[in-house]
């Protein structure tokens, strides 16, 4: 299996570039299930997890066609087709691999009235639970079953119909799903307490660009009337406000200056503040966002929380930065109950964490040491390169898989920069 090796202490400078939103790609693929007309996405992510979507929607019976699949082509633009949907259930052996796969039942039930998705279960950050996906489709009249490992859903005799949802929590993945039902259900529909993430906007607005009628949109109350039918549309995918976040974190941990091409500071949300806190400084240029850190890092206090508060997403990359600042940090981890796999892992490399409870103290040290290590889950492994980019010596980051599902070609765009880091082959 692959690994990263990095040589650390080489100081981060140069342009680079930002790709199109993973988790905006993994919203708006299943969107595409919503129309009989062709779906075209632009600034696709080249990602393990767009290409496992791309598959799905092939077991659907949707056709799926890329343009720049070149090594070479960042952004691919990807046209999808389900004129016709000869398959309604996704089975287990791709939804274990990819969560984001539950992101097709609103939309199947919708268009197909039937959807057959097997239960994503828990994974390395926390339980995950679907039950306000499940709650929120019942209130649109579907019927809901749950045997052997999968959701069966149905929809009543002349299909979904409007509804109210009041989420007694903000969930991305269940106001997603309901929200692509609710474009084809009978009448209106509210979803009280929705959540607001920019992912969520760019799918709304991808939503209406194919005929969908959505009010609210950005905001935590969600109007819709349902329409008979979606039509095709062409639509590019948001820059990924977490990538650009992790290269901020990277271009301060080792006190370079990159221009992140894409970025804007409003991009960024809630993490930029916490950044400036801590010494990052942010300029929006012409044609992106330049980050530098002139100064020391300070440690900080922050806790993470959906939109518009600091995303759960940046924690573990904060986290890394935060352990070369100086002064003591205290992050506290609100939206999953186990995400700190990467504190053992980065207190392999010299870093003084102690977690309690929901919280991470954190106390700068002087230096890193590069180690090898390994993490769970995507945002975790990135923290591992952070500070590999910081440390002294070599840092080998195992699981390489993690990086591919989440980081577009992160070695060849660090290596732009002047990092020291390669993928090598390794058991
Ligand atoms: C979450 C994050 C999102 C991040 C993604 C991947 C938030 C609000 N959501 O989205 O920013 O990109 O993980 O790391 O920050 N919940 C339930 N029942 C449900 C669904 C969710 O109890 O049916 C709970 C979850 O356990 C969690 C909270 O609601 O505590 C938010 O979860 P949700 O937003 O749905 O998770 P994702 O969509 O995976």
């Amino acid at each position: 299996m692959d690994q990263i090796r990095i040589a650390g202490g080489k100081t981060l400078k140069g342009r680079l570039p930002i790709s199109g939103a993973k988790n905006a790609a993994l919203t708006l693929l299943p969107a595409a299930l919503l129309t009989d007309e062709p779906l075209t996405l632009r600034n696709l992510p080249r990602l393990a997890d767009v290409d496992t979507f791309g598959h799905l929607l092939n077991q659907f019976g949707a056709s799926t066609h890329t343009q720049g699949s070149r090594p070479e082509d960042f952004g691919r633009v990807m046209t999808m087709s389900a004129n016709r949907i000869t398959s309604t259930t996704a089975p287990y052996d791709i939804v274990r691999k990819m969560r984001a796969s539950i992101l097709v039942l609103g939309p199947l039930l919708a268009r197909e009235g039937v959807a057959t998705v097997s239960q994503p279960g828990g994974c390395a950050i926390g339980n995950r639970p679907i039950d306000l996906h499940l709650k929120g489709l019942e209130a649109l009249g579907a019927e809901i079953e749950l045997t052997s490992g999968y959701v069966r859903a149905r929809a009543p005799s002349g299909g979904l119909r409007g509804g109210r949802i009041i989420f007694p929590v903000v969930s991305v993945g269940a106001t997603e799903n309901v929200l692509m039902a609710a474009v084809l259900a009978r009448g209106e529909t509210v979803i009280e307490n929705a959540a607001r993430e920019p992912e969520i906007v760019d799918l709304a607005r991808c939503l209406v660009a194919m005929g969908a009628h959505i009010e609210g949109i950005g905001t935590e109350r969600l109007l819709v009337e349902g329409v008979d039918r979606l039509h095709g549309a062409t639509y590019a995918v948001m820059p990924d406000r977490i990538e650009a976040g992790s290269y901020a974190c990277a271009a301060a941990i080792t006190g370079g200056e990159l221009l992140l091409v894409g970025a804007s500071r409003e991009l960024l949300g809630s993490s930029l503040p916490v950044l400036e806190e801590a010494g990052v400084r942010f300029e929006d240029q012409r044609d992106g966002l330049l980050v530098s850190r002139p100064d020391g890092l300070h440690g900080v206090t922050a806790q993470t929380a959906p939109w518009p508060g600091f995303a759960t997403d940046m924690q573990a990359q904060l986290m890394a930065l935060m352990t070369v600042a100086e002064g003591a940090s205290v992050l506290t981890e609100t939206i999953f109950e186990n995400r700190y796999m990467h504190v053992p892992e980065l207190a392999r490399m010299g870093a003084d964490i102690t977690v309690r409870g929901r919280s991470a103290f954190v106390r700068g040290v002087p230096k890193l040491t590069g180690a090898p290590v390994m993490a769970t889950d995507l945002r975790a492994s990135m923290s591992l390169v952070i500070a590999g980019l910081a440390a002294e010596g070599e840092t080998i980051v195992r699981r390489v898989y993690h990086l591919d599902r989440g980081y577009e070609r992160l070695e060849e765009k660090l290596q732009a920069v002047g990092a020291d880091i390669e993928r090598v082959s390794g058991d």
